[in-house]
């Protein structure tokens, strides 16, 4: 396994390989929604570079940077077991500058559900990935239906400044109880982490926008929003008090 800390090393790496390159964006902590992308990547390219970079402009709550899981020990272990051969984990500085004043931003769906609840979020994830993308050329590029909004700006992103990379969208990964994978997940007490499926169940119901909401705070969830937009169900609600409040987000197609 190569592990990249610099631009000037990855790139180099870059260019000397031959053949279809895919590349998996994370932050790390990784699990088997993470794998899942990885796994895709390897079955439909030559080359895989996983990124692993906690991506500082994306938190509008510098708490909540703070209390990111870093696991970049086990993250390695877990890729080097998938077959993975090259891991870009760059410092903060060598991302950004201290020069460094340009953000990529969008200024219609970045705005609304995740956007409207972490100003400046989707300008922070926009920006990483298309210097993700930049330095790393790859042909395809892999990312979580879990983010649905996250993934569709991409894919905007992509369309509107003509780069040559195909954005693959991959089903989000779930426990049997029906939660999605989250890295925040392990920030979870016992009693939260039994309520928190319920978010999956509500999300699916046939209830009301209105009503889901009703029933997600009756349970004991905070709820950010829910909302429904072209026949698919978006949520993001609190679990816990205080600091320790965690954010968890999911979506899913209506079957009406
Ligand atoms: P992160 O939260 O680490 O997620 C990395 C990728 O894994 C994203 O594309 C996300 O949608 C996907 N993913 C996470 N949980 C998943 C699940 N349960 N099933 C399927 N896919 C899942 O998303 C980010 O990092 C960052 O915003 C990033 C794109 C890396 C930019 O910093």
């Amino acid at each position: 396994m190569n592990t990249f800390t610099t631009v000037d090393s990855v790139r180099e790496h870059r260019a000397g390989l031959e053949g279809q390159v895919g590349c998996v964006p994370t932050m790390g902590a990784l699990h088997d929604g993470h794998l899942a992308l990885v796994r895709r990547a390897l079955a439909e390219n030559e080359h895989v570079f996983v990124t692993l970079f906690v991506n500082p402009k994306q938190f509008n709550d510098p708490a909540d940077l703070a209390a990111y899981p870093r696991r970049d020990v086990e993250d390695i272990d877990l890729l080097n077991e998938a077959g993975v051969t090259a891991v870009f984990m760059p410092s903060a500085d060598s991302i950004y500058s201290p020069e460094d004043t340009y953000l990529v931003n969008e200024s219609l769906e970045s705005l609304d559900r995740c956007g409207s609840a972490r100003p400046g979020h989707f300008s922070g994830v926009l920006t990483v990935v298309m210097k993700l993308l930049n330095i790393l050329a790859p042909d395809r590029a892999y990312f979580g239906e879990k983010d649905f909004q996250q993934l569709e700006l991409i894919r905007g992103m992509v369309a509107a400044f003509f780069m040559r990379i195909d954005i693959i969208g991959v089903p989000t990964v779930r426990l049997s109880d029906g939660l999605a994978l989250s890295s925040r997940n392990a920030l979870l007490g016992p009693a939260e982490r039994a309520l928190a499926p319920h978010l999956f169940q509500c999300l699916q119901s046939n209830d009301s926008d209105r009503v889901v909401t009703d029933k997600l705070e009756q349970a004991g969830f905070t709820v950010d929003y829910i909302q429904t937009l072209k026949n698919r169900r978006f949520g993001a609600v609190f679990l816990g008090e205080g600091k320790r409040q965690v954010r968890l987000i999911d979506n899913v197609r209506l079957k009406r």
